[in-house]
């Protein structure tokens, strides 16, 4: 893929989740919110964790995880999600959190920093998913855990545990229940 028609597919994506901002939490939450519960079952917090959560939408995660965490930090290309995740910063008093308009690719973060990666419903608008996951890793403290779902309409459960062992992650939970729109995958970096 050239260069120029991976950004315009990102660009493109990026316009698609803006023009959905004012409705996503009513028509998708209810569905992201079981992912996040079936995920955060597998899940210890222990005191002084850096979060980060890569494609952080609306901020569904924050009221799960904030009380947890040391400091939450969401990710998103898309300016007016994060608009509506700073509504929930605001309105929730939610100090521990700073989001940051970004492309997941390209992180502006040094090296093994987070203890907890999220990239809930993330992957299947990512020219290369490998790479992606590549760069998660690359800012993953050594034990890290990684939540990687994927979207069952995008990717079938062997192709996506198959790109979760070439990426060198150690799966420690993979869920695949029927009422769930994504496979859920808690993996740990090695
Ligand atoms: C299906 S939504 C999931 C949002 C959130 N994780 C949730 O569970 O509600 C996908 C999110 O990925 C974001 N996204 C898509 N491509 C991205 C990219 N290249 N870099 C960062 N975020 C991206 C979108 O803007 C959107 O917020």
């Amino acid at each position: 893929m050239k260069l120029k028609d991976m950004w315009g597919k990102k660009i493109d994506v990026m316009q698609h989740y803006d023009n959905l901002a004012d409705i996503y939490d009513a028509q998708y939450g209810g569905e992201q919110r079981a992912k996040i519960e079936a995920a955060l079952e597998k899940l210890e917090f222990k005191s002084k964790s850096l979060v980060l959560d890569l494609g952080c939408g609306t901020g569904l995660l924050f009221e799960y995880v904030c009380g947890k965490a040391d400091f939450l930090i969401g990710v998103d290309i898309s300016k007016k999600l994060l608009g509506k995740a700073k509504e929930k910063k605001v309105n929730y008093c939610l100090g521990n959190v700073e989001l940051v308009l970004a492309d997941a690719d390209h992180l502006p973060f040094i090296e093994k920093i987070f203890n907890f990666v999220f990239a809930v419903t993330l992957l299947q608008n990512m020219p290369f998913p490998l790479r992606t996951i590549a760069e998660m890793k690359r800012v993953s403290k050594k034990g890290c855990f990684l939540v990687i779902t994927g979207l069952k309409k995008k990717f079938d459960a062997e192709g996506f545990i198959s790109m979760l062992r070439a990426s060198k992650l150690r799966t420690e939970f993979f869920i695949d229940e029927e009422e769930l729109k994504d496979y859920v995958a808690v993996c740990s970096v090695i």
